[in-house]
Parts: structure tokens; C-alpha cells; sequence
């Protein structure tokens, strides 16, 4: 058996690859192979991969594509997906080709507020705790000014510190709730930061505050640390058009399209089952872009996901309405988002990305991923209600299977050709692709 390893962050990246090929894969030197093919040939761009995280062997490539064609207030974007999913590109580019004829998207920032909490027990006597906060609360601002200097120069900041009596839900627990404006930054070191001081003027305040007992004086602070979860970093997108125009072309009425889709909506309101798929494909257009764009995409998730269960029960995170002939549908969703700092001037793609994207602010790019999401769901829907997504899936799921087979380009153009009028599941694939080689 592997014996643990002290030291191993130290090994240089030769040594690292030795010691998990030899430990850890059948055939150390086709393991090494193939780590060392997905080295990036300038040296320069492979350091910078090698210092975003500890022990790095390598690069994980993801396809980085464009869905093109998305009217959102009126200025048109090709937006960059970094995904592995075949059909999600297709299916968002296909959704903004459709509104692009009927108005575009509209979306709105709602808010931008982000949230940080330092997290404390204390036992002793409210009112004393609450003359405390008041009196310290000027300190915890002076205290954090050289952290917030810069932010504030540019129009952000701290927006509140508040205390929270959380007894009711856990025995002497309370917090500063603090919320923040980080404006282009998703502000994640900005807030951690300011907490941490924050922490740590209380615990010396405490100390000296001459109203405390002993008891009280020592106060303990559990932990200081942002929030994922922003309900008021909030931003909305929405598609509508009269129900004349929403003419689908799939053999459904455009009066029976648009009932199907309140009523697939409707489904993913009441029942979680269906509101985690629902929202899974939400999440494919949102995710791709958060990473195309250098974002933290589980930061975003557990966000969102949060944002879902608000109301008690896990729900869909889009709306539909008819309403006097007009079709309606939308998505609000929070969303914790950068355009400076971090990833994105580091990394070369993302830094492309947000070029592509016409160098957002953090908000224009909040509303172009709310319409990545919505568009994919829009997509997701019309397939689901209309033919079933298996149809398009599987013609684009194709080319991976026939790559999985080892099919050569001839059999791939063969192949793709026979699919066309066929249906491409995966043992049709197969045999289809048997009986090639074998005729
Ligand atoms: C697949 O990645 C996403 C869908 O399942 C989403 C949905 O069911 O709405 C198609």
C-alpha cells in the first residue's frame, strides 16, 4: 500500500509527477504522457497556471466557445461559455437568435449589496451588549479605514455594520451583519478583510469596555467570514413578445406554446424534482459563463441554489406569465460577480472573455449571465415541451460518441451524415458505427 508523503508541496513538478504516476496509475509513463501534453507550450502562461493553485501538475482544459446573437438592452454580445456539455451552446445560441427578432433581453440590476459576518457568543447581558455595539461601532469604521480607503474612493464601501441577536436560533449567539458595496470586485478579500478587523476591534474593545463584567469582557469570536448568500446582489432578466409571435415552428400552435411553457414553469415552482433539473439547466448557461469570465462559480452556486429555497421549498428560479396576450418570462437570480481583481486580468482567456464582452462592469456582466440563464432555460423548455430534448441532444452528443469509438473523420462525416435522418441514440451509434468498420 501508498505510504503517506510529508513534503510533497515541496517536490518540484518532475518529482510531483513521479511520485503520483508510480503510486497511483497503472502506467506511470503514459500518466506522465499525458500530463505533460496538456503543459502550455509558453513557459510564462504555464508559471501563471502553476501559481493560481498549490500542486499543480498540470492544465484541465474545458472547451471555451461563443454563443453569438444576444440583444440584451439593446446592444448585441457574443457571449463567451467555457463548458464540457455539447448542446448547451447550441441551445443558448438558438434561444437568442429567437428573441433577437422579438426585442432582445431586458435586464436590470435590482441591487449589489454583498454580506460578511462576524459571528460571535457571548452569555452575558443584552442591553450591555447593545450600549457596547453603539459605543464601538465608530471604532470598527476608523479601525478598517486603511482597508476601505481605495474602495471608498471609488464609491464603495461599508454600507452597515449591524448587530443581530441570534439567541432564539442558537444559545449566545449573536453577529455583526455587515454589508458592503465592492463595485467591479466581487470584493471576496475586500469583505474578509474588513471582517477580520472588525473581529478583532471587538475583541480589544471588549476588553476595555469598563461597563462588562470579566465574563462579558471576554466575548468570543467564532469566526469572521463573507456571505454567499446575496439576496440583494440581485439582478433580473426577461424576454416577453405577444403570443402571435411566438411562433415555434414545432407543430404547436403559438397559444399552446405558450400555455405549455407557464405550465413546465408551474411544475418547477411546486416540486422540487423537476425545480432542481429546471434549474440545472439554468445553471448551465451560468456556469459557463462565470468561468469563461474568471468568476467563482460555487461562490455563485450555492448563491443561487440558497435563492431557490428562500420561501421554504426549493423552487424554480424563472417566471412565466400570459398576461393580455402577452408572454412574459423571466429569471431573478443573485449574483456575486468581478470584473476587476482576481482571475481577470491574470488569466489570458478571461481576460479575453471580458474583451469580447465589451470590458463589463460588474453589473452589465450580472445581467449578461442572468440572460445566459434565462436563455438556456428558455431553450431547455421549448425542446422539453415541443419535441423532447433527446432529439437535439443526441445529434450533438454525437461527435462525442464517435470520438469515444475512435471513428476517424471519414467515419465521423459517414456517420453524421446517417444520423441526420436517424435517431442518435447511443447503441444506434454503436452498431451503426461497428457496421461501418466491418462493411
Ligand atoms: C440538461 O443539462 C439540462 C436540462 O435537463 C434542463 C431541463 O430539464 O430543464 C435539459
Amino acid at each position: 500500500m501508498t505510504k503517506p508523503i510529508e513534503g510533497f508541496s515541496k517536490l518540484t513538478k518532475a518529482e510531483k509527477l513521479d511520485w503520483i504516476t508510480a503510486n497511483f496509475t497503472d502506467n506511470p509513463e503514459a500518466a506522465k504522457e499525458v500530463l505533460r501534453r496538456y503543459w502550455h507550450p509558453d513557459k510564462k502562461v504555464q508559471h501563471l497556471h502553476d501559481e493560481f493553485i498549490e500542486n499543480t501538475l498540470t492544465n484541465y482544459y474545458l472547451p471555451f466557445g461563443i454563443s453569438p446573437n444576444f440583444l440584451i438592452n439593446d446592444t448585441l454580445y457574443a457571449i463567451p461559455m467555457a463548458i464540457e456539455e455539447s448542446s448547451v451552446i447550441a441551445a443558448a445560441s438558438k434561444a437568442a437568435k429567437f428573441w433577437l427578432t422579438r426585442g432582445g433581453f431586458k435586464a436590470t440590476v435590482i441591487g449589489t449589496e454583498k454580506i460578511g459576518q462576524v459571528h460571535l457568543m457571548y452569555s452575558g447581558n443584552k442591553e450591555r451588549l447593545k450600549n457596547f455595539f453603539e459605543e464601538i461601532q465608530p471604532r470598527l469604521y476608523a479601525d478598517a479605514a486603511s482597508i476601505t480607503k481605495n474602495m471608498e474612493k471609488r464609491g464603495g464601501g461599508i454600507t452597515a455594520i449591524a448587530l443581530r441577536d441570534k439567541t432564539n436560533i442558537l444559545e449566545n449567539y449573536y453577529q455583526l451583519h455587515c454589508t458592503f458595496e465592492t463595485l467591479d470586485a466581487m470584493g471576496a478579500n475586500f469583505i474578509n478583510s474588513c471582517l477580520e478587523q472588525f473581529a478583532a476591534t471587538l475583541k480589544d474593545g471588549a476588553q476595555q469596555y469598563s461597563t462588562f463584567t470579566e465574563t462579558e469582557k471576554n466575548l468570543e469570536v467564532v469566526m469572521a467570514i463573507l456571505s454567499n448568500y446575496v439576496p440583494n446582489c440581485l439582478v433580473r432578466a426577461e424576454v416577453s413578445c405577444p403570443i402571435d409571435q411566438l411562433n415555434v415552428g414545432e407543430k404547436i400552435s403559438s397559444e399552446d406554446f405558450a400555455k405549455k411553457m407557464v405550465r413546465a414553469v408551474e411544475i418547477a415552482k411546486v416540486e422540487p424534482h423537476r425545480a432542481v433539473t429546471h434549474n440545472k439547466g439554468i445553471m448551465n448557461g451560468i456556469d459557463a459563463v462565470i468561468l469563461a469570465t474568471g468568476n467563482d462559480f460555487r461562490a455563485v452556486e450555492a448563491g443561487i441554489h440558497a435563492y431557490a429555497a428562500k420561501d421554504g421549498q426549493y423552487s424554480s428560479l424563472t417566471h412565466a406569465e400570459v398576461e393580455n396576450g402577452i408572454f412574459r418570462f423571466w429569471i431573478e437570480v443573485p449574483l456575486a460577480l468581478g470584473t476587476v481583481g482576481g482571475l481577470t486580468s491574470l488569466h489570458p482567456l478571461v481576460k479575453l472573455a471580458l474583451e469580447i464582452l465589451g470590458k463589463p462592469s460588474a453589473e452589465t456582466l450580472m445581467q449578461i449571465v442572468a440572460v445566459a440563464g434565462l436563455a438556456q432555460n428558455f431553450a431547455a423548455l421549448r425542446s422539453l415541451v415541443t419535441t423532447g430534448i433527446q432529439e437535439g441532444h443526441m445529434k450533438m452528443h454525437l461527435l462525442n460518441i464517435l470520438n469515444q469509438l475512435g471513428a476517424t473523420e471519414d467515419e465521423k462525416v459517414t456517420l453524421t451524415e446517417h444520423f441526420k435522418k436517424n435517431a442518435a441514440t447511443h447503441s444506434a451509434v454503436v452498431t451503426a458505427f461497428k457496421k461501418l468498420r466491418t462493411s
